[in-house]
């Protein structure tokens, strides 16, 4: 990834998420027609089956994936999301408390590209929506695959471009066109879903994301396209 365009996340991307917290849900459920959630919960199918498993979420904003995964997940015995936007995770935290699941689920501030833990922790890490927006992809990967455990599995959902090119074309026009205009009434802020469409465009995504994947040790990775290729759920083995 070009210097520019890392600098360029590095400076607008938790400040931006800071700014559209509040609205952030909402926006999503608009701009995916609930797909979103649908999409999270195939997450949840391909978490590993064993009992005690511990789960980092990374990028876990406000906490959409990790609560999903708690309420369906009952081999989960607990779980940590970590974030750099202090109000995204103010949304998140009040949510977990909502729900009763503050004995289950931990957030706290962190930066998925310098994990705090030690190598070998979690059977499963999970990141939605995330690893388009850290400054360095590959180095984030490779932390992943650094905590997770021996046959951990990394799960990575993740925007994509759809491959027929009908589809592709309304999509582009879509993300081009209505989604900053929707997500800028909706939120105020038509400046973060501009950087929402450029990110999606410009990310890898298919095969050269799970190239990212294998380059930073993961073995058996396997693609996922959901609705016709406009998200994509990447898994890996440690
Ligand atoms: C599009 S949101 C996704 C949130 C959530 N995972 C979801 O599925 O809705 C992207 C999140 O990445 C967070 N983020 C950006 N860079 C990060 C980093 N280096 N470490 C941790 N979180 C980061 C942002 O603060 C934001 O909350």
């Amino acid at each position: 990834m070009s210097s520019n365009r890392q600098d360029f996340r590095k400076r607008e991307s938790p400040e931006m998420f800071d700014r559209i917290a509040p609205t952030y849900d909402l926006v999503n459920r608009l701009l995916s027609f609930g797909l979103d959630t649908a999409w999270r919960k195939k997450v949840g199918y391909l978490l590993p089956k064993a009992d005690d498993l511990k789960l980092l979420d990374l990028a876990t904003g406000t906490a959409d994936l990790i609560i999903g995964l708690c309420e369906t997940c009952p081999q989960i015995s607990s779980a940590v999301g970590i974030d750099l936007s202090k109000n995204m995770l103010e949304v998140g935290q009040k949510k977990v408390d909502n729900r009763g699941w503050q004995s289950k689920i931990r957030l706290e501030a962190g930066d998925a590209m310098s994990l705090e833990w030690d190598d070998n922790l979690f059977e499963a890490v999970t990141m939605s929506f995330g690893i388009r927006n850290v400054p360095d992809a590959e180095k984030t990967l490779k932390e992943v695959y650094r905590v997770l455990k021996p046959a951990g599995k990394a799960l990575i959902l993740e925007f994509s471009i759809p491959s027929n090119i009908f589809i592709r074309l309304g999509h582009l026009f879509y993300l081009r066109h209505v989604l900053p205009m929707v997500g800028a009434l909706f939120s105020g802020d038509y400046q973060a879903y501009r950087y929402l469409n450029t990110t999606i465009e410009h990310f890898p995504y298919g095969d050269d994301f799970t190239k990212l994947m294998t380059e930073a040790g993961f073995s058996f990775v396997n693609i996922h396209p959901l609705t016709f290729g406009v998200a994509t759920l990447y898994e890996g083995i440690r």
